[in-house]
């Protein structure tokens, strides 16, 4: 199996080529799809939600990735736990809802009982010299970071997470996300794989054609130039808007915004990426008319007509305007299966908020998204499907597959 595995790789890899999109099997085979859990899905800090999802003592929810079933649940005020929703007797799921809120946790096939700390608190008739406190629930790594929640399903020792995410403590603080909640949660599963949802929410080439509606809220010359990233455009787009977007970021960080970007290379554990940059003239935030949809999030004290973008990863990545954030999560789960959640966050004390008027943006954007993606794995799948050529607007594919590849240099 793994001898197949490893020759399969050096055949994949003699047939790529830089500036081209990938040959067909990284796209269709499950044997790449379980390589790629193995050696990137399950090594990766993952961000599975917020933290106001599991307000209460006993709050949970399922974080379905891959074959694995991750349990989320507040143990108390001071801490979140994660484990594997697999009960240590004969291996049932633990918890069948996909959130709710339990006092211990119960097995629902012999009644076996879990602490939320996932120790076992009870099992009936079971022989003398049967060992309770070695049949706790296998735990997950766990952090929460500025209120969202990372979980690694690495075996070993995961990515030191300060060193990976600390460079973000000043922009996430800004925006006040440890205090938000959610405004509304909406789901998109996509039938592709992931790298090819990844790399749509890489590139800004397909904005002008697919996204009508997400175009009509930016400048078209930051679209072109930063659209996908920090480093996604043709390099004159980027020249070209560079004096624009730095007069913005005087303004901004005149009203106390911190102003840095971060744009990692194929060598980065994680890819991390984060940009800020302006919306439409005229727009505060991105809205269809770009009046406000919620009051200002976080240490904002004015609208600074900027946006932000961070990505924690090619699978967790935040934009926030100034009045709430969208949270999005893309999350294998099989080779041809990618489920996309979208989570909008708002200002923990904010009131007055419009869903409708707040999710028009990227719930239009997402399902267009969902559309031309499956679309793309469907001609990928034909006999005629080549590895095609990139265009200038899709520079930043070229380092998510450098990125890509470097972790099955060796498979
Ligand atoms: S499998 Fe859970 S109690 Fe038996
Ligand atoms: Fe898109």
């Amino acid at each position: 199996m793994l001898m197949n595995r490893i020759a399969l790789f050096r055949d994949l890899l003699a047939q790529t080529r830089e500036g081209y999109s990938l040959p067909q099997a990284f796209y269709t085979s499950s044997e790449v799809f379980s390589a790629d859990i193995d050696r990137i899905v399950s090594r990766k800090w993952l961000v599975a939600g917020h933290v106001s999802q599991v307000a209460g003592k006993g709050d949970y929810f399922l974080f379905k990735v891959a074959g694995e079933q991750i349990l989320v649940v507040r143990e108390n005020a001071d801490s979140v736990r994660a484990f594997y929703n697999v009960c240590r007797h004969r291996g049932s799921a633990v918890c069948t809802a996909e959130s709710g809120n339990a006092r211990v946790l119960v097995c629902p096939y012999h009644a076996w009982s879990f602490n939320l700390d996932g120790s076992l608190l009870s099992a009936r008739l079971m022989p003398e010299d049967f060992d309770k406190a070695a049949n706790g629930l296998h735990p997950c790594h766990v952090r929460l970071f500025h209120g969202f929640i990372f979980v690694n399903l690495s075996e070993d020792e995961p990515d030191d997470f300060d060193a990976t995410f600390g460079e973000l403590d000043p922009i996430l603080d800004y925006h006040g996300f440890a205090g938000a909640k959610v405004a509304h949660v909406g789901r998109y599963p996509t039938a592709a794989n992931w790298k090819l949802v990844v790399e749509n929410f890489l590139e800004c080439y397909h904005c002008t054609p697919a996204h009508p509606e997400f175009c009509s809220m930016h400048p078209t010359e930051a679209l072109l130039a930063v659209g996908g990233g920090p480093s996604s455009g043709p390099q004159e787009a980027v020249e070209k808007y560079a004096p624009v977007l730095a007069a913005w970021e005087q303004q901004a960080e005149a009203l106390g915004r911190p102003i840095y970007s971060i744009d990692d290379g194929p060598e980065s554990t994680h890819l991390r990426a984060m940009i800020q940059r302006t919306i439409r003239e005229g727009f505060l935030t991105e809205t269809q008319d770009g009046q406000p949809a919620s009051s200002l999030m976080g240490k904002r004290t004015d609208w600074d007509l900027g946006r932000m973008h961070v990505s924690f990863s090619p699978f967790s990545h935040v934009v926030a305007d100034s009045d709430f954030a969208m949270l999005f999560r893309f999350t294998p789960r099989g080779a041809m299966q990618t489920d996309v959640d979208v989570t909008w966050l708002v200002d923990g004390a904010a009131v007055d908020y419009d869903v409708e008027k707040m999710t028009w943006a990227w719930h239009t954007t997402t399902l267009q998204d969902q559309k031309i993606t499956e679309d793309n794995q469907a001609g990928i799948l034909s006999s005629r499907y080549q590895p095609g050529r990139f265009s200038t607007q899709e520079r930043a594919l070229v380092t998510f597959q450098q990125w890509y590849l470097r972790h099955h240099d060796h498979a």
